[in-house]
């Protein structure tokens, strides 16, 4: 649901549907310097979806058919892109970006976008959610523009299991996009795998090795239910209690001493298992690092710094909101950058405190899963 919160006809009434909306709160908040809501939470990680068309059909995300894609003039442009994400450093102290989509590299003018934002923001960090498809011709383009960094999905290390959560047979082009993004320097780089149970949940600990061999930083995310085929089943899931336990065959898990620091993911370093017959410690220094996020059985909300923008320019306050503040007829018409930060900002106060779909409560019972699937919310 758009919650029609400012909307120029609403605000001003009448008179001013064609003109310049006031600034100022709509709804009932204190006057904020950021993006806080009512539970003691600022949002500082702006993640902005440059569309919502994918090249892939993951089954957890995606229907075989795909989804009825935005029409064109109701993306926002690259200019529209540019000037959100100023409001946001500016105005609304954002301190770090990431691009998502559905597929931000279906977007043509990619790179002209990351280049654009750079020459704006010098030392934003700027991250990159793909699939990696058409990354191996883009990487070295990407890094020139100013991308700071990049995360590729990559779900399993075997082409005909990648065919089956993808339904596309695009595995040799993803690796050859996680190369290529290594070779340009968009380290460090993070892989996000979701297991799907019966179908790559045993292919975990020789991903997880397969990363750390080449200094990847992988990250298990329990599925959520942001499936647009509405497939997903609490039972059905690979927690992350069960993705520790899988992992434990081969590898020893210690938590990482660094600060989680609102991270979605817990990490954990990664040793090898100490065998029988050494019978000592593991060994000193880690193999590396593996992310585990428990979006459902173990939610973070209470800690969530994230704000997330549409491909249509709408505020989600959360992946699982329902509401949504448009902010682009405000974009569109010519209210000035305070009548939009001031927007967002209402948007953000009314942030939920929680999703309300783990075990301990928060009404599961009552979660409702949103309209929206993954893709076109942004990762
Ligand atoms: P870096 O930010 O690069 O360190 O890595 P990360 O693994 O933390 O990446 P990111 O923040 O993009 O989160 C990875 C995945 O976690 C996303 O693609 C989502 O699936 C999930 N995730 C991210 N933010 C949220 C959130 O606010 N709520 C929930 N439930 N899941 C989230
Ligand atoms: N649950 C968990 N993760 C998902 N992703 C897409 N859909 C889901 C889902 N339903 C992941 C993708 C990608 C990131 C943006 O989100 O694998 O890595
Ligand atoms: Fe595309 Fe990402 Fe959804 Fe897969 S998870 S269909 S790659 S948007």
């Amino acid at each position: 649901m758009t919650v029609q919160l400012g909307i120029p006809a609403v605000r001003g009434g009448a008179a001013r549907a064609a003109g310049a909306p006031a600034a100022g709160p709509t709804v009932d908040r204190p006057q904020l310097s950021g993006l806080a809501d009512r539970y003691g939470r600022v949002a500082t990680d702006m993640r902005l979806s440059l569309t919502d068309k994918c090249n892939l059909r993951c089954s957890y995300c995606m229907p075989a058919e795909g989804l009825p894609w935005l029409a064109k003039d109701a993306v926002l442009t690259a200019e529209e892109i540019v000037r959100l994400v100023g409001i946001g450093v500016d105005r609304l102290g954002v301190r770090e970006l990431r691009l998502t989509g559905g597929e931000p590299l279906v977007r043509a003018d990619l790179v002209e976008i990351i280049a654009a934002l750079r020459a704006a923001h010098p030392d934003l960090p700027i991250a990159l959610t793909t699939n990696g498809v058409g990354l191996d011709a883009k990487a070295a383009a990407l890094a020139a523009a100013g991308l700071t960094r990049i995360n590729i999905s990559l779900d399993t290390l075997h082409p005909e299991t990648f065919a089956q959560l993808t339904r596309r047979p695009f595995f040799d082009r993803v690796l050859a996009g996680i190369e290529a993004a290594d070779a340009a320097g968009l380290g460090p780089i993070k892989i996000n795998a979701v297991l799907m149970r019966g179908i790559n949940d045993t292919d975990a600990p020789e991903l997880l090795a397969w990363c750390l061999e080449r200094g990847y930083e992988l990250r298990f995310i329990e599925q959520m239910p942001l499936d647009a085929d509405h497939g997903w089943t609490r039972d059905g899931m690979i927690t992350a209690a069960e993705v520790r336990g899988i992992l434990g065959r081969r590898f020893s898990l210690a938590p990482d001493p660094r600060a989680r620091d609102g991270a979605p993911a817990e990490r954990f370093e990664v040793r090898p298992l100490a065998g029988p017959a050494d019978g000592g410690p593991a060994d000193e220094v880690p193999l590396g690092i593996v992310g585990i996020i428990a979006s459902v059985t173990e939610p973070f909300c209470a800690d969530c710094k994230r704000t997330r923008i549409t491909a249509e320019g709408k505020v989600m306050s959360c992946l699982f909101s329902h509401d949504e503040v448009d902010l682009r007829p405000f974009l569109r018409s010519d209210a000035g950058d305070e009548a939009v930060a001031s927007l967002w900002q209402d948007a953000m106060w009314l942030k939920p405190k929680a999703h309300g779909m783990d075990h301990t409560g928060l009404g599961a019972q009552d979660f409702v899963q949103p309209d929206r699937s993954m893709s076109a919310i942004g990762g």
